[in-house]
């Protein structure tokens, strides 16, 4: 048996291939934080041989059960199954999807990308961020009319996001008042109003044009080979919602504030040119501000924060760094 290959994923690779054996298992250069994930090469009854991504539960029990509330590996599943078929080299192509509603197991076997340059929030360059920019636009595009048949799919403008983030804004506030939140206070301010106006915010949000987007878009998720295309990974939280917030934490959290604030007018501009929506600005805006929420819900699950760092800057000085700049740190309210 190869070490750190669960039976499930075997079973799936087993009946996915003409299995032979399992040659090898190795980590990704840039593991994820919600599943366990590695490249497996096997080699296949008539000799063939050949390499796989395989992705399956994480092992930490809090991990799971917060993909379990927020359907996660589910989503990630269904939208290899209904979705990723009509995305061409945007996304991985599918070998096996599968999960247990009773159990959320799942596993996942996709192409394996190994080849490709895994994107990376803390050192992309605009080249990058504007390749990502490019394929997200073609896939905003393609579902601008909707989807059909994908009764899985979440809305981002559904009052079931909105119950959550309202609890969600108020456990903040409560860290916040009790000092839990280090890096994260400089959005404090940002996330105050968002929680006082948080239905006009979404009836504003719900007036721009609904597509099917990715829902965590950054370049941590994003894997660069030699061709032109990048390829998007991670569909955990793909959802119904507003281009801008995908296009807003690819570019709010790839780029250090300076390279975004020379680049920004620019990078809209090429998703527009690739396909996407226009009338974009409010959705950018909007798109900045659940960035910051997602950021701090996130660091707070995360647990307590261990001094300044990369990730730090990422999750909280570039998102508040355009937030002022988009004049969202005003204290006139929300997008107003
Ligand atoms: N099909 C693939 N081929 C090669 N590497 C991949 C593939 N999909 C994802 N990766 C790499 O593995 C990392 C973890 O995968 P991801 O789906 O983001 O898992 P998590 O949900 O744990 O974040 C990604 O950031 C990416 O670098
Ligand atoms: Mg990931």
């Amino acid at each position: 048996m190869t070490p750190g290959l669960p039976d499930p994923v075997r079973a799936a690779l087993a009946t996915t291939f003409r299995l032979d054996r399992v040659l090898r298992v190795e980590p990704v250069a840039r593991p994820g934080r919600m599943a366990e994930s590695a490249r497996v090469w096997i080699r296949e009854t008539d000799g063939t041989g050949r390499t796989v991504f395989a992705k399956w539960p994480s092992r930490h029990a809090r991990i799971r059960r917060m993909a379990r509330q927020s359907g996660a590996y589910q989503r990630e599943v269904m939208f290899y199954r209904d979705l990723a078929g009509d995305c061409g080299p945007s996304v991985p192509r599918m070998h096996h999807a599968s999960h247990d509603p009773g159990t959320d197991a799942f596993v996942l076997l996709l192409e394996d990308l190994g080849g490709a340059r895994p994107g990376d929030d803390a050192h992309s360059t605009v080249t990058d961020v504007r390749r990502a920019l490019r394929t997200v636009a073609g896939l905003h595009a393609r579902w601008a009319a909707g989807v059909d048949g994908v009764p899985w799919l979440p809305d981002w403008h559904g009052p079931r996001v909105r119950r959550y983030a309202r609890f969600e804004l108020d456990r903040i506030a409560r860290a916040a008042a009790r000092g839990r939140l280090m890096q994260g206070h400089r959005l404090l301010p940002l996330l105050a109003e968002l929680s006082e106006g948080l239905d006009e915010f979404f009836a504003r949000a719900a007036r721009g044009a609904g597509t099917v987007v990715h829902g965590d878009l950054h370049m941590d998720q994003v894997l660069l080979p030699a061709s032109p295309d990048a390829v998007l990974v991670d569909w955990q939280l793909v959802q119904r919602g507003n281009a801008g917030l995908d296009v807003a934490r690819l570019i709010v959290m790839g780029l250090p504030p300076e390279e975004r604030r020379l680049h920004e007018a620019e990078l809209l501009e090429v998703y527009r040119d690739s396909g996407g929506g226009s009338g974009l600005l409010d959705e950018y805006r909007a798109g900045i501000v659940w960035t910051a929420f997602m950021n701090t819900s996130y660091a707070l699950s995360r647990g307590p924060e261990t001094g300044t760092s990369a990730l730090g800057e990422v999750l909280f000085g570039r998102v508040a760094a355009a937030a002022a700049d988009h004049g969202l740190l005003n204290g006139q309210g929300v997008m107003r």
